[in-house]
């Protein structure tokens, strides 16, 4: 009855390791009463993201179960509408109205920064998720989270372990029931759906002409010359503050454990920010120039993708390579799985940022990376969260050091995202800014 149901979310990602290593590139599999195939072939997936994506619709044996959450916004919603609201929002994601925001992402990080003591021990992946939803809040909302910070984060949290439960559940009729788990679930949505809403009331009523996420959705227009209804507004804030920071966060704390492993990456790394800096503060024109820095966070990607697997569910019977995939059958794309595989990386559970030569991009194949997804769904904010990653790990970098003291690795929880179950403590070093770690 349950299938590979438990075995899925008790390790999902042992579970999709096994099926490859003993079935193979594309493997069928029952989860409950859901046909399910996991693909592990980057031209298989190149048909399910790009070539034949009009076949698909995001899994909902996952999505439906959040949809009270995101409501209809870009993630989870689909066809025509999904095409509509896409186009509206994408302009405010582009390069060009994606730097008026870096001054911002700058002040942020150095006034986090600079509230770290030296010798003091931190939890480093709290404080990225505060300061990710700080910085996702200013750009929405030109106002940080302020005294809600703590009240939203903890809501978040709370939500993404209660999810996982719910995917548990053979029937969605379980959801309905009054339970506890239900009763808290809905609450913390409520809390979160009535403190986003006061951010953008205030938002609506401020005299700033200050261009936010907010303003640029607001004053988007369809093609008939509408804009966006409260309720579809509403949908796309939640989607983006929740999509926006900590998937940022969860990067930045496995960058900075990654590089707390491997001292002689972090002084390269270092060397490379004190150079470039080397003439002021950082500002917009440094970013392109810290090549190996962003090679750093690549790799890290590459180990850590936050979203370590994406789904899709066919909506018609339909071909993935040679074979016969019938409506209502879920796909399962493992990033994670795909960025370690032996045949596309050498030594692939090694860090190693230098591996990303131009050449080795060049010939991996598509699809074998892919920690943003891939066709036109890839995430709307990859060049956003790119940027802001660049930005912290250097305002970090240039300033302090971290060591990861705990004699056994971090533990991870691959719920909805992959969340380091206990944080990442780590204790602080102040830097000198001329002098790198001699360790
Ligand atoms: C390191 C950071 C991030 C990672 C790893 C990441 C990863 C992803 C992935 C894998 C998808 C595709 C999911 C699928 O196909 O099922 C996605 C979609 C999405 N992401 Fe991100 N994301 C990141 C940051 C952001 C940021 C900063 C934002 C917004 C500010 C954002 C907003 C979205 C949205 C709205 C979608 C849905 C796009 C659509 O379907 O049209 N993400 N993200």
């Amino acid at each position: 009855m349950l299938g590979s149901l438990l075995e899925l979310y008790t390790d999902p990602r042992l579970f999709f390791e096994k099926l490859q290593r003993n079935y193979g590139d594309i493997v069928r599999f029952k989860m409950a009463n859901f046909d399910s195939i996991a693909i592990f072939d980057p031209e298989l997936i190149g048909e399910v993201f790009v070539s034949k994506h009009q076949d698909y619709v995001k899994n909902r044996v996952f999505w439906d179960n959040v949809k009270e959450v995101f409501g209809n916004g870009l993630l989870t919603n689909e066809g025509q509408p999904w095409k509509k609201q896409r186009k509206l929002a994408s302009p405010s994601f582009r390069p060009k109205s994606v730097a008026t925001y870096i001054d911002s992402m700058i002040t942020l990080s150095n006034a986090e920064v600079a509230t770290w003591s030296d010798g003091s021990k931190i939890d480093v992946h709290e404080k990225m998720m505060g300061l990710t939803a700080n910085i996702i809040s200013k750009i929405i909302f030109n106002t940080t989270t302020g005294d809600k910070g703590k009240l939203l984060l903890d809501t978040i949290t709370e939500l993404e372990h209660l999810i996982p439960l719910r995917l548990k559940r053979l029937h969605p009729i379980i959801h309905r029931l009054p339970l506890r788990t239900n009763r808290r679930y809905k609450h913390l949505i409520e809390t979160l759906e009535s403190e986003i809403m006061a951010f953008i009331h205030d938002a609506q009523e401020s005299d700033s002409d200050y261009p936010t996420l907010l303003s640029n959705l607001m004053n988007a227009k369809y093609e008939d010359g509408s804009t966006m209804g409260e309720k579809q507004l509403r949908d796309e804030v939640m989607t983006v503050f929740l999509a926006g920071h900590d998937t940022t966060a969860i990067t930045l704390s496995a960058t900075f454990y990654l590089l707390s492993q491997h001292p002689d990456i972090e002084t390269q790394m270092v060397t490379e920010i004190q150079q470039v800096l080397s003439d002021g503060p950082l500002s917009a024109e440094h970013i392109e120039r810290l090549v190996f820095t962003k090679k750093v966070i690549k790799e890290s990607m590459r180990l850590m993708p936050a979203i370590w697997a994406v789904g899709r569910e066919a909506i018609c019977d339909t071909q993935l390579g040679p074979y016969k995939i019938t409506k209502g059958t879920t796909i399962y794309i493992s990033t994670y799985l795909m960025q370690r595989l032996s045949k596309y990386f050498d030594n692939p559970e090694q860090f190693n940022p230098a591996r990303w030569t131009d050449e080795f991009t060049a010939n991996l194949p598509k699809h074998v990376y892919s920690p943003f997804g891939g066709g036109p769904r890839i995430c709307i904010g990859e060049h956003l969260s790119m940027l802001e990653a660049m930005i912290i790990l250097v305002n970090v970098y240039k300033t302090v050091t971290l060591t990861y003291e705990d004699s056994e690795p971090p533990e991870y929880f691959a719920g909805p995202v992959l969340t380091p179950k206990n944080g990442m403590p780590m204790r602080v070093s102040k830097r000198d800014i001329a002098t790198t770690r001699a360790r």
